[in-house]
């Protein structure tokens, strides 16, 4: 019986993904974490295997199961998440999920820390790394397509326009995290796309996506890729 054959538009380019929160340690025993579940990543990451790239996954402590055919580099910090996408380069396509924590505490407690009669712990915090825009403006390494997301909770568009350009990636993916939208945890996500290339007198022109499941916007961002590359290749 003859099945006629799976599309694998992405056959032979190389996808590397960050997703999930980052865990910024306070002491052997606490952290700072975010609400990211990694779902959207995770669904990005099969797609993107399905359309038939070598896809490697690089995930923060998130409760799912690794996808199938994807090598998965599991990581905490912010620092670690960079570590691993520095060693995953060079790829044709980077596309980073990841809810990264902005901040990290200072200086790690070796022990943990104990309540005093001194009052509460200053906990000190330091900026991490912008792993996006390390990458995006990498010289010699770049890839040729890298997607951000821009995750808010007001003022989405104004703000996405402005990460577009701050952190030099080419697609933004916007979406509304405030409470109410459920997209933290959830299994929906309202999306609109960014692209640096629609740029016009000044302006960026945005593509609004109905209401869809985490797979299905994984699966539209993935058939936009591999259109981006018929009509360009990279
Ligand atoms: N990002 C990253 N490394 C960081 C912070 C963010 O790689 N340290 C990436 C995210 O994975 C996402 C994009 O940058 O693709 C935007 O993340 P977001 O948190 O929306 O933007 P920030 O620049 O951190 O700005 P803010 O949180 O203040 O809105
Ligand atoms: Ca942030």
């Amino acid at each position: 019986l003859l099945r006629p054959p799976v599309p694998r538009p992405l056959a032979g380019k190389r996808v590397l993904i960050t997703a999930g929160p980052t865990h910024e340690p306070i002491d052997p025993v606490r952290y700072i974490a975010n609400r990211s579940s990694g779902k959207q990543g995770f669904a990005i990451a099969a797609a993107a295997q399905a359309a038939g790239a070598e896809v490697i996954l690089v995930s923060g402590p998130v409760d799912l199961d690794d996808p199938a055919g994807v090598t998965v580099r599991h990581v905490e910090s912010a620092r670690h998440m960079l570590e691993q996408v520095e060693a995953a380069l060079p790829v044709d396509i980077a596309i980073f999920a990841a809810a990264v924590a902005d901040w990290r505490v200072a200086s790690e407690g070796a022990q943990k820390l104990k309540k005093t009669s001194a009052g509460m712990p200053p906990l000190q915090l330091v900026e991490n790394p912008d792993i996006l825009a390390t990458i995006s403006k990498m010289k010699d390494k770049r890839p040729p397509l890298v997607i951000g997301f821009a995750a808010e909770t007001e003022h989405l568009i104004d703000n996405a326009k402005a990460k577009l350009k701050r952190k030099g990636c080419d697609w933004i993916v916007a979406n509304d995290v405030s409470p109410a939208t459920g997209v933290m945890g959830g299994d929906r996500n309202t999306v609109h796309l960014l692209s640096k290339n629609s740029e016009k007198d000044g302006d960026i022109a945005v593509d609004s996506w109905p209401v869809m499941t985490k797979e299905q916007v994984a699966t539209e961002l993935v058939t936009h890729i591999a259109k981006s590359l018929a009509d360009k290749p990279l």
